[in-house]
């Protein structure tokens, strides 16, 4: 792999800081899910770099996944300025749509080819049910450290706005979902077999606290493992879900993945 100089790695968050300054336009609501998704882009620099510590990558290599972390979300702009949502199924997926502006703006063109490629598959996988059976290992592995690391900070933003003291309800982050009673059984079952729960079975706003919680499921390492348990993600979830038999079994099940060992 291509070394990425730190200078080189500076100069890409300087582009991202400045695109994404483009899109704040004074509107309150718009503004605030832009900052959302900026925020999020550096807590999962952060998180990334945390992680590659833990695993003990080289610097090079660590450099490299900060930038996958950067640009993981890059079409989320864009994709929320033209279809004001960041739900991928009404409107793009947005990890192509960030490998295209990606392009267009010839962001990478310092890099060389093999280096840029290789940041454009792990980016388009990061939001993928799953990972290609195809690919190469060195890919596959920093793949996986950037579905940890995201999957980390998401737990936190939508901790903190299920629990959050005042503000109103933010459509962007519930994606538009009714706050009905109840959970789709068929979300149930997917966790009970534990497994994550797939995405046509989202019909409410429970659901998509399932959605987050399987997402334990999709873990790749016992860091993120620690982090989950640590930052009470679960309870936090938890505590905004009915109480029923159901969803006490699945906190069970939740509960013996996250204490696995592996
Ligand atoms: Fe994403």
């Amino acid at each position: 792999m291509h070394r990425i100089e730190p200078a080189a790695a500076e100069k890409l968050k300087t582009w991202f800081a400045g695109y994404v300054s483009r899109y704040k336009t004074g509107d309150k609501v718009r503004d605030h899910n832009i900052l959302i998704k900026e925020q999020h882009t550096w807590n999962v620099c952060r998180e990334i770099c945390n992680l590659s510590e833990a695993l003990d990558v080289d610097e090079n290599g660590r450099i490299l996944a900060e930038i996958t972390a950067l640009f993981h979300d890059v079409g989320r702009f864009e994709q929320y300025t033209r279809y004001g949502t960041f739900l991928d199924r009404a409107s793009v997926n947005h990890a192509g749509l960030g490998i295209e502006i990606l392009k267009e703006n010839r962001v990478l063109d310092d890099l060389d080819a093999h280096s840029r490629e290789f940041i454009y598959r792990v980016i388009e996988y990061h939001n993928t049910a799953f990972l290609p059976s195809d690919e190469d290992d060195l890919c596959l592995f920093f793949s996986r450290m950037l579905r940890d690391a995201d999957k980390l900070d998401i737990w936190r933003v939508v901790t903190e706005y299920y629990h959050r003291e005042e503000g109103e309800k933010n459509n962007a982050v519930e994606l538009g979902l009714p706050d009905s009673p109840g959970v789709t059984p068929e979300a149930i079952g997917n966790l009970m077999e534990r497994s994550i729960v797939m995405a046509e079975h989202i019909r409410n706003l429970n659901d998509f606290k399932l959605l987050q919680m399987g997402w334990v499921f999709d873990v790749n390492f016992a860091h993120t493992r620690r982090e989950i348990k640590r930052r009470l993600y679960m309870e936090r979830i938890l505590d905004v879900l009915p109480d029923s038999e159901a969803i006490r079994r699945i906190a069970g099940v939740i509960r013996e993945e996250l204490n696995r060992r592996d």
